[in-house]
């Protein structure tokens, strides 16, 4: 549980409890915390360095059991990102020397470079996010997650905050609920079974989750979806989940989600190497359900659908050959000349159908699209593709503050040329191995219409075979706390 702690320090007992500490710098304006800082530099020469971690026992006459002290190097460099990577060591600490939970004490000094809200905010995430353990799978888990994240601040602070501590504690419900999508295996989310994981997730009053079958996408052609979902033995589903503000919505923001619960390339097969990461190519999908889990919590102004396709990628008998010719949603056909060029397939008669249906003010997909985008922007930065410079911008400032961060790709009108066929309206793989994520972003950018419409190739970002700060091994979340910030400001 996420709460406040306003007992000054001393008056009650504290089990474990976390100081972040800058060099050179007195970032915290509580008297008992800069007290204990000074006792840490006496009696461990602690003054903040970097990534140093110092554990002092019996501080405050016995009323601070244990204290950690995390170093954060040079105040200058004192950003809401490190705040979070502190507020996840400390919780990571904490687990790790089984306690049940943790008070990270929150630096609210005047010279501070950020306002009050965001130190307040960074921490909560991080101590929130840094919390999760997927370890579902294993028989004896090897950490318990603390049962208390406090912040300590004094009471006006707690009092100010009190509706961001519910917000913050939503939308990291989200990201985690998404994290753990991804890190689930592909033989326990099939697309059915991950349908109705994002129809029990999204159970709420404001919220209405409808599931297209098999029968249904065959009846309304979503004849790109189908193709590539024909190899596997498990039928497509498509997830629609509509948020219904209180009042009469103003706009309707559709997000899309690509959903392949594992991709093996189909008949163009993968190479074996790092094949099992691709469970995590249904991550877009999972960022938009995750979002939507937090929105019923939120209860933005706006009208907001998530759209997730779902399908899994697989060469069998039944499977789509290259170089067949299959008539979108959209009505345009499409040669598919790579059948692990899919992700492209399913995005476009959910776009097609989110155009169509919805009449979407804004429209965002989200998709783990391209390896050409790692390529470009490595694995930390996702790559976004908008031809709208306002909403670009807007993205890429949320992106900024939940440090979930987005470079702007170009999408140059003459490289539609790479995508002509000489049989179809379009062609699926492009006719240049250079430039992939944005041969991609043009593909599906024919299939929204006039609509403003952002693509966002989460590739990269979206799984991470080693941990980080606040972030275990595995699904990232990552989108989640973006899409939410970015919600509230459209
Ligand atoms: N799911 C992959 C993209 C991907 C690659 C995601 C690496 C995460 C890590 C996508 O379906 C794919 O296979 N794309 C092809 C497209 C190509 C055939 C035009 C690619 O990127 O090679
Ligand atoms: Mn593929
Ligand atoms: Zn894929």
């Amino acid at each position: 549980m996420l709460n406040f702690t306003t007992i000054p320090l001393g008056r009650a007992q504290v089990d474990d409890l976390a100081i972040p500490v800058c060099e050179n710098a007195d970032i915290h304006d509580d008297p008992e915390v800069q007290g204990l800082i000074a006792k840490a530099g006496t009696l461990a020469a602690f003054s903040g360095e970097k990534d140093r971690q110092v554990v002092l026992h019996d501080l405050l006459d016995g009323k601070v059991r244990r204290c950690v002290f995390i170093g954060l190097g040079p105040q200058g460099k004192l950003t809401p990102e490190a705040l979070r990577a502190f507020a996840g060591k400390a919780v990571k600490e904490a687990m790790g020397s089984k306690r049940r939970g943790v008070l990270l004490a929150v630096p609210l000094a005047k010279p501070l470079a950020m306002e009050a809200q965001m130190a307040v905010r960074a921490i909560m995430e991080g101590a929130c996010l840094g919390n999760h353990v997927f370890e579902k799978y294993k028989g004896k888990p090897d950490t318990r997650p603390l049962n208390t994240l406090s912040l300590l601040v004094p009471p006006t602070t707690a009092k100010r905050y009190k509706a961001l501590l519910t917000r913050t504690a939503a939308i990291c419900r989200g990201t985690i609920m998404a994290r753990e999508w991804v890190s689930t295996p592909a033989n326990d989310k099939l697309p059915a079974q991950l349908a109705l994981a994002f129809e029990k997730a999204t159970r709420h009053a404001r919220l209405r989750t409808r599931v297209l079958d098999e029968a249904q996408l065959n009846r309304q052609k979503f004849n790109a979806l189908l193709a590539v979902s024909a190899g596997s033995a498990h039928p497509p589903r498509l997830v629609e989940m509509t948020y219904t503000p209180g009042k009469k919505a103003e706009k309707t923001i559709v997000l899309v989600g690509k959903g392949v619960t594992f991709d093996t390339g189909g008949i163009n097969i993968k190479p074996s190497a790092g094949l099992e990461t691709m469970k995590a190519d249904m991550s877009g999908a999972a960022a938009v359900a995750g979002a939507m889990v937090a929105v019923a919590a939120l209860k933005p102004k706006n009208r907001i659908v998530g759209i997730t396709p779902l399908v899994e990628n697989m060469p069998s008998g039944t499977a789509t050959r290259p170089g067949d010719i299959v008539t979108s949603y959209a009505g345009k056909t499409v040669e598919i000349g790579n059948t692990d060029a899919e992700g492209r397939l399913i995005l476009i008669d959910a776009l097609a159908y989110a155009v169509k249906k919805h009449k979407p003010d804004v429209l965002i997909d989200l998709a783990t699209l391209t390896g050409a985008c790692v390529v470009a922007l490595g694995e930390k930065i996702a790559g976004l593709f908008c031809p709208d410079d306002a909403l670009a911008e807007a993205i890429l400032r949320a992106g900024q503050s939940t440090f979930e961060r987005c470079w702007r790709m170009p999408m140059p009108e003459d490289y539609k040329e790479l995508l002509k066929s000489d049989l179809a309206d379009i062609g699926n793989m492009p006719s240049s191995r250079y430039g992939g994520a944005i041969t991609a972003a043009l593909f599906l950018s024919e299939f929204t219409g006039k609509t403003l419409w952002a693509h966002i190739d989460i590739a990269g970002p979206a799984h991470h075979k080693k941990g980080s700060d606040y972030c275990g091994p595995g699904g990232t979340g990552f989108g989640v706390r973006l899409l939410c910030e970015l919600l509230e400001n459209l």
